[in-house]
């Protein structure tokens, strides 16, 4: 499973990229606005930092601005995923811009039959937001199952992109699920290694070594 930050953080991503684990990145509106700086600066300086895709998500809700919008985002560089909401005007222009060969990561997705008609418009990948739906009482791990069959049913070349994780578990059932990617904040990322076992168990081996004396 490919491993992504959902950031738009440049010096979180350039954390990420030093461990050379990182395979991608995914940004969204509302991450964006938080760095408070110039949209298309941001993504050339993320894509000089990880190659890989690097999702920009289209603000326009009308299909000839969305498709503008869309192809000049992915002008900004080779690795840019376009991101389209998944609503009506959002699929047509998924089925635009994917026929001009432009890879589109089909966002807000919160059910299978959603999920269906994204890869029937040709998405690249589509994104279920698990953390919004279990944040409403519903099972947003059993939509990852759901869609994953659905895809594999069919063939659908569409990769299902895990998002709004919110802890290490399911970035773990994620994969288990059979998830193709999985985005996740920084601050998940950094707990994936932990687990109190470890460093304790580290701990007992330096200090039985330490007493042994040696070198
Ligand atoms: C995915 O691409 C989104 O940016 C993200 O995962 C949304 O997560 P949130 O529900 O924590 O905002």
């Amino acid at each position: 499973m490919k491993l992504y930050l959902d950031t738009a953080n440049l010096k979180e991503i350039q954390e990420g990229a030093n461990l050379g684990l990182i395979d991608g990145v995914t940004t969204n509106p509302s991450l964006v606005a938080r760095e408070g700086r110039s949209f298309k600066e941001m993504l050339l300086e993320i894509c000089n930092l990880i190659d890989g895709p690097i999702s920009a998500e289209v603000v326009e809700t009308e299909l000839d601005a969305m498709i503008k919008e869309g192809r000049e985002l992915a002008k900004v560089h080779d690795n840019i995923v376009v991101k389209i909401p998944l609503i009506m005007e959002g699929l047509r222009a998924t089925r635009v811009l994917a026929a001009e060969g432009i890879r589109v990561n089909v966002t807000l997705c919160f059910s299978p039959a959603q999920a269906l008609l994204a890869a029937k418009a040709g998405a690249w990948c589509v994104s279920p937001f698990i953390g919004r739906l279990d944040d409403v009482s519903s099972d947003g791990m059993e939509l990852i199952r759901q869609i994953l069959t659905i895809y594999r049913n069919y063939d659908f070349p569409t990769q299902v992109l895990v998002a709004s994780v919110r802890t290490p578990q399911q970035v773990a059932e994620a994969a288990l699920a059979g998830g193709h990617i999985c985005t996740m904040p920084y601050s998940i990322f950094q707990q994936l290694v932990k687990h109190p076992l470890t460093d304790i168990g580290l701990k007992k081996f330096l200090t039985d070594w330490e007493k042994m004396g040696q070198l």
